[in-house]
């Protein structure tokens, strides 16, 4: 792991929350599947270089080091200490040489031009600041006809999530979850704006249904999930109020089978054209 710098306070709040973050891998297999999901569809090849954006433990470039092999190999960057030492160990066990992990804010990064065969960022895009120049970034550093891959969430996805930003808005506060890629449409625009062409996106539903106790469990204004700091603005009258307004909508949604917990996905991928 060589380091580099990460410097807004919304990254340092980023690598504190997912430092903390030590049994990532055993949270749940939601990560997992994604991630793998992920590889599936995009059909890496023996000989491939692939740039996994935001690696974490290293589910996506774990996987891809094998599959590449023997002549490939992947570079994975993430500003998370913590998650990358769990890859580390990972990677050790498993004796693979093809892998390159870095410790940097991916939106920081110098990437060189011409690269890649494959840039994939699996749960990870919605803590990118900027996605549109992200993208051009990932396109620039993939060789002609190199692959993009990631995923997104759409705006229905999450309940509590969901419920959480309805809450929010009535004291004027923006959460912003999964806004950029909230539909097919959205997405698309994503990859063709950043100059991608043959973009493919596949839509599946990861939902289920979960009990109230569960989705009340997600109201979390004290997480140190930067992506719920907003609601810190709140005085602690107001955070007992929208917490109230949170549990009432929950069980205006409660069904007998309980309550409808949508994760409509999107998988997308794009290719930068023949030179
Ligand atoms: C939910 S985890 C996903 C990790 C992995 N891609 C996976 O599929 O399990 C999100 C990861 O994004 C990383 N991350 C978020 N923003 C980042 C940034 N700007 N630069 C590097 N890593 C970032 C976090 O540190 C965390 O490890």
């Amino acid at each position: 792991m060589t380091s580099g710098s990460s410097t807004s306070a919304f990254k340092q709040q980023l690598a504190a929350f997912f430092n903390q973050r030590s049994h990532y891998d055993e949270e749940s297999d939601f990560h997992p599947r994604l991630a793998a999901r992920l590889l599936d569809y995009a059909q890496l090849q023996p000989g491939h270089k692939v740039l996994d954006i935001a690696t974490g433990t290293g589910l996506v470039a774990i996987a891809a080091a094998q599959q590449v092999a023997p002549d490939g190999w992947v570079v994975g960057v993430d500003l998370a200490e913590g998650m990358l030492r769990q890859a580390k160990a990972k990677i050790e066990r498993l004796q693979l040489f093809n892998i390159s992990l870095y410790l940097q804010d991916v939106e920081t990064l110098n990437l060189p031009e011409d690269c890649f065969d494959c840039v994939l960022c699996s749960s990870a895009l919605i803590y990118l600041s900027d996605l549109p120049g992200n993208l051009k970034r990932w396109y620039d550093t993939l060789k002609p006809n190199g692959l993009v891959g990631f995923h997104g969430f759409a705006a229905s996805a999450f309940v509590t999530s969901q419920v959480m930003q309805q809450v929010a808005r009535q004291y004027g506060i923006e959460l912003g979850f999964n806004q950029a890629t909230d539909t097919a449409a959205a997405c698309r625009s994503l990859l063709q704006t950043a100059g991608f062409v043959d973009v493919m996106i596949a839509a599946e539903q990861w939902g289920s249904y979960i009990s109230l106790a569960q989705a009340e469990q997600g109201w979390q204004p004290d997480s140190l999930n930067p992506l719920f700091q907003p609601l810190r603005q709140l005085s602690a009258q107001q955070l007992a109020q929208a917490q109230r307004q949170f549990q009432a909508e929950l069980r205006d949604r409660l069904t007998d089978q309980g309550i409808w917990n949508d994760i409509s996905t999107f998988f997308v991928f794009g290719r930068k054209p023949p030179g």
